[in-house]
């Protein structure tokens, strides 16, 4: 039988010189989901990429005596730099100047100007001389100028083609008003209803005042408007329209569209209604996160105060980046970083609680019964377990752990199909917590002085053992370096059949497995020495 699949992408980025932050959380979020419905047994198709056009990107080119194409080429392969360094499992990359983009805008214009829905009238705006660009009304500054620049603006006029997307506005109502998983999270869709219920205007999406963009097919004087141009990103990298569109039968329409709150108004409007025009089916989710914010504000290179990622990965790795990332933020709220605040992730959740609890286990196994793990008493078979478990006679804080092992499983995946990656990482930490309080209430070092007890103790280290994998298993798709460590020490690295989403039952981990002491997975970090460096 086939896998079920599963389509999800991140915007494609802008190239400007430098991702931050903010940009990694978008891309290593919807890693994290990828990877988990991987592990979870679905066909993952993810993609990101970049969106290359527009007036920006012609005119730094220039400042810089370089092509377009020439400076957005090293962007992109800093981008990707970046995406292998987060350990970001794309499956394909598409940039907005490949021809298999082109032609698939192009043709969707020219459709759409063949059936009506695309026009030519004059265009009125605020036009900004020194900058070329047009604004609308409430784009321009407190004082009525241009945002980028400060300047005095005048209404200008200028040909343009405009796309009707009045005609579409109240099928887009009732497809975001009949569909609550269309918009999440809720107050994103909320926001949309009122948007739309406002009253929807025809959309402007053709340009004459540069040419660093795809060309009207019909009329080559006009470039198309960057957004109608980026948001086809998303089928024309499946080969929508393509000889071989064997990728768009197989994963369109998109499982999810993970953006900014920025831009949810473009995914969850133009988007859809250029679908519904040109007859492809809507995607199935828009997923609108909050931002990253800094105390002086939303990360922008114009303010100058970007954190880099690739800087932080170096410093602190990239596991302890992406934990601090998913687990800081809930999902649809903003956060606001701060290193005080990812050093104390690191010390507090990865050093203390996880890296305690397994360094602490690992050494009680080497110390006590000679660093190979014996059979437990608690019964490896799901019906006698649960019976094992129900029952009073097993050691209360024994049921306690393994249920609530079991019960982790069930509840990771339930927090992961409400698109709850931090009250996922949550549960998991709770496990953890309950492990090392188990350590305290069965005492490995008491028991281990009493030859009488030798079952006792052999089974408490293999539930700590279990559980340890169990935890390890369930943050793989937020963190998938330390996993391979934690194999290495309880050697299973040779087993990935017990690395795997579905071999989280309990009990599955050997006896006779010989577990090595090994270095300290998160070692603690102390700012003020590392100020100091
Ligand atoms: N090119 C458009 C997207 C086109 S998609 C068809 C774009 N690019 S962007 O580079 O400006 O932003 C890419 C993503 O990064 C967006 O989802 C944006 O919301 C996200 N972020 C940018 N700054 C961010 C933070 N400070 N915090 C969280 N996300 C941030 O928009």
């Amino acid at each position: 039988m086939s896998k079920p699949t599963f389509y999800i992408s991140t915007p494609i980025y802008y190239p400007s010189d430098k991702l931050h932050i903010g940009h990694a959380y978008t891309t290593v979020a919807a890693d994290a989901f990828a990877r988990y419905k991987r592990m979870t047994g679905y066909d993952v198709w993810f993609l990101t990429g970049s969106d290359e056009h527009g007036q920006k990107i012609e005119r730094t080119a220039k400042e810089k005596g370089q092509s377009p194409l020439e400076y957005v080429d090293q962007i992109v392969s800093g981008f990707k730099n970046l995406w292998e360094k987060l350990d970001v499992s794309y499956d394909d990359f598409i940039r907005t100047t490949q021809d298999r983009h082109k032609k698939v805008v192009q043709d969707i214009f020219q459709k759409l100007y063949d059936q009506g829905d695309i026009y030519k009238a004059q265009y009125e705006g605020h036009y900004c001389t020194p900058c070329e660009t047009f604004w609308t009304e409430y784009q321009l500054d407190a004082e009525g100028n241009c945002p980028d620049c400060g300047r005095p603006v005048e209404i200008l006029q200028e040909e343009s083609y405009f796309f009707k997307m009045s005609k579409y506005a109240d099928r887009i109502l009732k497809h975001i008003e009949d569909n609550p998983e269309f918009i999440q999270p809720n107050t994103r869709r909320n926001e949309m209803i009122s948007f739309i219920k406002s009253g929807l205007g025809d959309l402007c999406v053709s340009r004459t005042t540069f040419d660093w963009g795809i060309q009207v097919p019909f009329d080559p004087k006009h470039v198309i408007y960057v957004w109608v141009d980026a948001l086809t990103n998303y089928i024309s990298a499946l080969g929508y329209g393509a000889e071989d569109d064997s990728l768009f039968k197989k994963y369109w329409p998109a499982d999810i569209h993970l953006v900014g709150k920025d831009i949810v108004r473009f995914h969850t409007i133009i988007w859809p209604v250029m679908l519904m025009a040109t007859g492809v089916a809507l995607p199935k989710q828009i997923l609108g996160h909050g931002w990253l914010l800094l105390d002086s504000g939303k990360m922008s290179k114009s303010k100058g105060n970007v954190v880099d990622p690739l800087e932080l990965c170096d410093k602190y790795g990239v596991d302890a980046i992406r934990y601090y990332l998913l687990r800081e933020l809930p999902l649809g709220s903003d956060g606001y970083y701060s290193e005080e605040a990812l050093v104390n992730r690191i010390n507090i959740d990865l050093a203390n609680d996880l890296g305690n609890l397994i360094s602490r286990s690992t050494s009680m196994i080497v110390k006590f019964i000679k660093g190979v793990l014996e059979e437990p008493e608690t019964p490896k078979d799901k019906v006698l377990l649960e019976q094992y478990l129900d029952s009073q006679e097993a050691p209360v804080e024994d049921r306690d752990l393994i249920s609530l092992a079991l019960r982790t499983r069930s509840e990771v995946e339930e927090s992961m199909e409400r698109r709850d990656i931090s009250g996922a990482l949550a549960v998991v930490w709770r496990l953890v917590g309950r492990a090392n309080k188990y350590v305290e209430e069965t005492s490995p070092w008491a028991l281990a002085k009493n030859p009488e007890q030798r079952g006792r103790l052999s089974t408490v280290l293999y539930n700590l053992a279990e559980t340890i994998r169990f935890a390890t298993v369930m943050v793989t798709p937020f963190m998938p370096n330390f996993p391979g460590m934690v194999w290495q020490q309880l050697d299973i690295a040779g087993q990935p059949e017990l690395h795997v989403w579905e071999a989280l039952e309990w009990g599955k981990l050997p006896a006779g497995t010989p577990v090595a002491k090994g270095d300290a997975i998160f070692p603690r970090i102390d700012l003020k020495t590392l100020e100091k460096e």
